[in-house]
């Protein structure tokens, strides 16, 4: 693995440099405001009629246009949902300056090819592993969240420290910045989304939670022990990793996980999440976000709905009263 830290990163390609963030979501808020404290002249660009500006304003930030923010700036990274940003892309790209650097926190708009970046541009991914309010947090506390880093189109030949500078002064040179590409990154990120940690745990946790349900316990012990013990678990991974997790509990719990983990997770979820790795390697899935976006956002907007009258959630509720 190629980890690289704070000492070994050259602050200089952003010295006396203008960083355009386009967004003030997520990421947005939590890179600018990163920035910000490290010195660097930070302009946030929004769309026409965003109602998001006063608050940037309020946080002491310079706002403009998308037009004007990237036309002042020589390092514009993208912050809007991968979904937008080949349209927002389309409106950008006559302002961006000959030799800008476009920075990217996802590898799936240049990946997939939503964006075919002018050629004179240099192309960049610095992509924190794990939400804004974490980062944020992080560098506030004087440490950092991991980052990969990774270069698609390097037109000036400076395009891997100006990457490098640019994690640094986010904060992620306090933690390591390693080396990816913009396939690696989103092929892991969109899988583990999916298969893993967002789309399979909470699975699990639903159909835990039904089963016990089912077979006559009350919803809200059910909730607590199959949705309300996963913060301890990952605390327990966190800091001891998954062997000194198992180690921390009860033997009573570590013979119930050792028969009945493998139990559940057997070779047919292997094969799902093979066939789920298929379908994010041939574009199958960028293209669902892609017309998920054109067509308004059904499917997000009915799940979304569908999961708020879960008899899950109700459990929980009862249990906040
Ligand atoms: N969220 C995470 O934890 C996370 C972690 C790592 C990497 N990333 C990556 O970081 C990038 C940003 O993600 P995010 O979650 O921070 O995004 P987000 O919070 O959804 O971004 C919201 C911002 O995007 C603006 N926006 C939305 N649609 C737009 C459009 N059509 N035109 C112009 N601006 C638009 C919004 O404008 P208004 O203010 O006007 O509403 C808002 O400022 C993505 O590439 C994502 O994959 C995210």
């Amino acid at each position: 693995m190629d980890r690289i830290f704070d000492p070994d990163i050259d602050p200089a390609p952003l010295i006396g440099k203008r960083v355009a963030i386009i967004g003030y979501g997520n990421q947005g808020r939590a890179q600018s405001l990163n920035l910000h404290d490290s010195g660097i002249d930070v302009v946030v660009g929004l769309r026409d009629g965003s109602t998001t500006a006063a608050e940037v304003q309020a946080v002491g930030l310079a706002t403009a246009s998308l037009g004007d923010a990237v036309a002042s700036a020589e390092l514009v990274m993208l912050l809007i949902p991968d979904e937008t940003m080949a349209g927002v892309y389309g409106q950008i790209e006559p302002h961006l300056r000959p030799g800008a650097a476009l920075g990217f926190s996802h590898g799936l708009a240049i990946h997939f090819k939503f964006i075919k970046p002018r050629s004179d541009l240099d192309v960049f991914l610095l992509a924190p592993k794990g939400p804004g309010t974490a980062l944020r947090s992080l560098y506030v506390a004087g440490d950092g969240m991991t980052s990969l880093w990774a270069v698609a189109q390097d037109s000036s030949g400076n395009a891997r420290a100006t990457a490098l500078a640019y994690g640094q002064a986010i904060g992620s040179g306090r933690a390591g910045l390693i080396a990816s590409s913009f396939a690696e990154e989103c092929e892991a990120d969109l899988f583990n989304e999916g298969a893993v940690v967002w789309g399979a745990v909470p699975e699990v946790l639903i159909a835990g939670f039904d089963t016990l349900v089912e077979a006559g316990i009350s919803p809200e012990v059910a909730y607590m022990e199959c949705v309300g013990e996963l913060k301890l678990l990952a605390g327990l991974i966190e800091a001891r990793g998954i062997a000194g997790m198992r180690e921390a509990i009860s033997n009573t719990a570590e013979l119930g996980a050792l028969i009945g983990g493998p139990q559940v997770i057997g070779d047919d979820v292997r094969t799902a999440m093979r066939a789920l790795l298929a379908t994010v390697r041939d574009g199958s899935f960028a293209r669902a976000l892609s017309d998920e976006e054109a067509s308004g956002y059904p499917l997000l907007r009915a799940a979304r709905r569908k999961a708020r009258g879960l008899a899950v959630e109700a459990a929980r509720l009862k249990l906040e009263d």
